[in-house]
């Protein structure tokens, strides 16, 4: 044993390099030690002079600075990194080795940090992307089981001629040190039918885990995402707000561990929040053979300065930026079939829904669940037939290519449902292949909605997964649109292609066996939109986006109920990228009925499309369908790619009112939803955010029934942008359900058309 002068309880460091990884108004700043240990300085708004913030030599009281990376062994007990070495010694203690800043873009950088242990050869490697205009960091860790050519300091004992063992392996940890006593936690709960709802609470010492054990779904549970306001609670439009968000379509957790600051030891006050992302849950050993790595999903850190809505901006723009297909694209208005036929549908009733889409305005209609499996293992339940991704001659005797055809010669475009993954017990796909399910043998198997995963750990399974959708895509190059679906989670987990020791791969490799079939998809068919649904909104998060153009928000399209989904969903995810559609009354869900202008206006505030069969609405509806699907069309820019902001929220009030503004175009469109109606009720003023004070804006409310009076008084006229931001405009919502859809044009832009 070794014994130094170190103390845990007067610790004494100087910093001698700063790692300032910087955005246009963030900045993330790390320390190297002279003892080599890598600690957080700090995070949050950009500093002019950090180093004027850290001392040096004996640390003062309540200055002690955390570690960047908490790993089990060294002075941690909490550790992020926790890895069992080849020699089954348990201790870790990463020390700085190098790091490098390099140019992306004009708008990127991307930091590598690379730490050892001091012992083994075993490397941890911090990433950080800083996305300048959107004050995001994305992060990330690789670690590496590594060879010991690079023998820094001679500081490597023994090359790790065998496997390691991870435990625990975090994507990011974020250590906020002594900055207040008022944390304010926002987190997006909830469950098929009832996804994003918010909460916000104020952490307590101890440990909240947010966490997700599905394995197959990411947003289930919780979303992968929290937002936390270190200035008491959030507020829209000011304070400080730090948010992040997990890029994995599986399991996750995240821990706010609030607590004393284990180096502190005398009477002043030593908080640390350590907040940690991880995609490494329970059961998730992960096992590194010399040479091997293991990358993170990864940890996308958003900072404000200015509230909740900032956050909100930050995350869209860089989201179509980044890490949405075609992020700038408006997306078709789709048909989905599943609301208006389920399972129950025929040429005819197909054709007919079609001509009721074209009629409507429309553009893209999508055959939902139940046109596949043959004979037998006919898909008209949920009893069989996944799997088996040939057409069901049936039910469909001309086949896709008719379908198509008919589609076409409506002036619609064609897509499909698949849910890939997944296999029914009876197919004929589980009779050639039962072990391709996960199971453990020697269990009885537990069925879910009547079916079972695909083992998406197995090259052999990921090839055919890739190869039905691929295939029926390759057939058919008209299909302009997949909605891929994912109907239950992890039960019974076992992989009947991963080794023995490797069992607790399966949550990693599943996830990772996924992406790369997304991936073909895209390289093979880069037109086809890709819909992510997981029984409505399982699997929203930024690392499904990656792959897709949008998500299914929900399985309920109860417009009151998704009021309050989509503003959750909101604060985190582009308007561009959620699916919103206008189905019949009474819902199938709750059983409410809603006015047809509430359900409409509702829906166009994101990606607007239709779940119902017009024969099922009332003859004289189609004249203000069409009337709203043409108002969409003249405003679906503005909101699929304008910047959000919310201006009264329905957890709030009893209205919900939200707007996008196009600063460039110079059009903002207000939503504004009446979610409840009492006598005596305040009728807002409504001030608008973000427009420019100096200009002048014509105000015209849209989509209004023939004879119906407009909801702003101010409707028709020139306004100034002053009076708006200040004093705003009157809405009379005089019922419950009342809804308006309010454009203000600025004058200029009138004159230039
Ligand atoms: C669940 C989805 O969320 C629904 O929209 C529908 O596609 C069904 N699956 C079909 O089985």
């Amino acid at each position: 044993m070794k014994l130094n002068d170190k103390t845990l309880y007067a610790p004494e460091y100087n910093i001698e390099t700063l790692i300032n990884i910087e955005t246009n108004t963030a900045a993330l700043v790390l320390g190297v030690c002279q003892d080599s240990s890598l600690v957080t300085c700090h995070f949050g708004a950009k500093l002019d002079n950090p180093r004027s913030y850290i001392s040096s030599g004996i640390i003062a009281k309540g200055e002690e600075l955390p570690k960047a990376i908490s790993a089990f062994g060294g002075s941690e007990h909490n550790a992020i990194f926790r890895v069992t070495h080849v020699d089954k010694t348990l201790a870790t203690e990463l020390i700085y080795l190098s790091h490098l800043t390099a140019e992306i873009d004009e708008n990127r950088t991307e930091t590598v940090i690379e730490l050892r242990d001091k012992i083994h050869n075993i490397s941890v490697a911090l990433h950080f992307l800083a996305c300048k205009a959107e004050d995001i960091f994305e992060c990330w860790t690789v670690i590496t089981n590594k060879l010991a050519k690079n023998n820094v300091n001679n500081l490597a004992k023994n090359n790790e001629a065998d496997s390691i063992t991870l435990h625990n392996y975090a994507s990011f940890e974020l250590a906020l040190s002594n900055l207040t006593a008022d944390y304010y936690l926002t987190s997006f709960f909830g469950l098929w039918e009832r996804e994003a709802s918010m909460q916000e609470e104020k952490l307590c010492f101890g440990k909240k885990t947010l966490e997700n054990n599905y394995g197959t779904w990411s947003s289930f549970g919780f979303n992968p995402a929290f937002i936390l306001s270190t200035e008491g609670k959030s507020h829209e439009d000011f304070g400080e707000v730090i948010s992040g968000a997990y890029a994995w379509t599986g399991s996750w957790k995240m821990d706010f561990n609030y607590n004393f600051n284990k180096l502190a030891h005398d009477r002043e006050q030593r908080q640390l929040l350590t907040i940690s992302a991880s995609n490494q849950v329970i059961a998730a050993d992960y096992q590194l053979a010399l040479g091997e790595s293991l990358t993170t999903p990864k940890f996308i850190l958003n900072y404000s300065s200015q509230g909740t809505g900032q956050i909100s901006r930050n995350f869209h723009r860089w989201c179509r930026q980044y890490s949405l297909r075609d992020g700038d694209t408006p997306r078709p208005i789709v048909l989905n079939s599943w609301e208006g036929a389920y399972f129950d549908f025929n040429e005819t009733v197909l054709v007919n829904m079609m001509d009721g889409l074209a009629k409507m305005g429309g553009e893209l209609f999508v055959l939902d669940d139940g046109w596949f499996g043959v004979n037998e293992f006919a898909r008209d339940s949920i009893y069989s037939g996944l799997g088996d991704w040939q057409v069901n001659n049936t039910k469909l005797p001309n086949g896709l290519g008719f379908l198509i055809e008919q589609a076409k010669q409506r002036g619609l475009g064609f897509g499909l449902w698949f849910e890939p993954e997944m296999v029914s017990p009876h197919s004929q796909l589980f009779k050639q292949h039962p072990d391709w399910v996960i199971q453990q043998t020697d269990r009885d198997n537990i069925l879910y909605r009547q079916q079972l995963v695909l083992d998406l750990s197995n090259p052999a399974v990921q090839a055919h997964v890739y190869q039905s959708v691929a295939t029926v895509l390759a057939q058919y190059p008209d299909i302009a649109y997949i909605k891929w679906d994912c109907n239950r989670s992890f039960t019974n987990f076992g992989s009947q292609h991963l080794t023995k020791d490797k069992q607790s791969h399966l949550w990693y490799d599943y996830v990772q066996g996924l992406y790369s079939v997304y991936q073909r998809i895209e390289q093979n068919f880069p037109k086809v939109i890709l819909q992510v649904c997981a029984s409505g909104g399982g699997r929203i998060d930024f690392g499904a986006l990656k792959h897709h153009h949008e998500f299914w928000a929900s399985d309920n399209t109860d417009a009151l109920q998704r009021v309050f989904i989509q503003w959750g969903l909101s604060h985190l995810y582009p308007a561009i990228a959620c699916a919103n559609h206008v189905s019949i009354c009474p819902n199938h869900q709750t059983g409410r009925s809603l006015p047809l202008k509430f359900r409409f206006d509702v829906a166009m505030s994101g990606r607007l499309g239709l779940e119902l069969n017009l024969s099922d609405l009332p003859e004289k509806s189609l004249q203000f369908v069409q009337g709203a699907v043409k108002s969409y069309k003249s405003i679906r820019h503005i909101v699929a790619t304008g910047d959000l902001y919310r201006l009264l929220s329905p957890y709030k009030s009893d209205y919900a009112i939200l707007s996008y503004l196009a600063a460039k175009e110079g059009v903002l469109i207000l939503f504004a939803y009446k979610l409840k109606h009492l006598l005596g009720q305040l009728m807002p003023m409504v001030k608008l955010k973000g427009i420019d004070a100096a200009k002048t804006y014509l105000v015209k409310e849209i989509n209004l029934h023939e004879q119906q009076q407009p909801h702003c008084r101010q409707n028709g006229m020139l306004m100034t942008g002053s009076d708006l931001l200040t004093r705003g405009v009157r809405l009379t919502l005089t019922e419950e359900y009342d809804s308006a859809v309010i454009t203000f044009t600025e004058q200029n832009q009138l004159t230039k058309n």
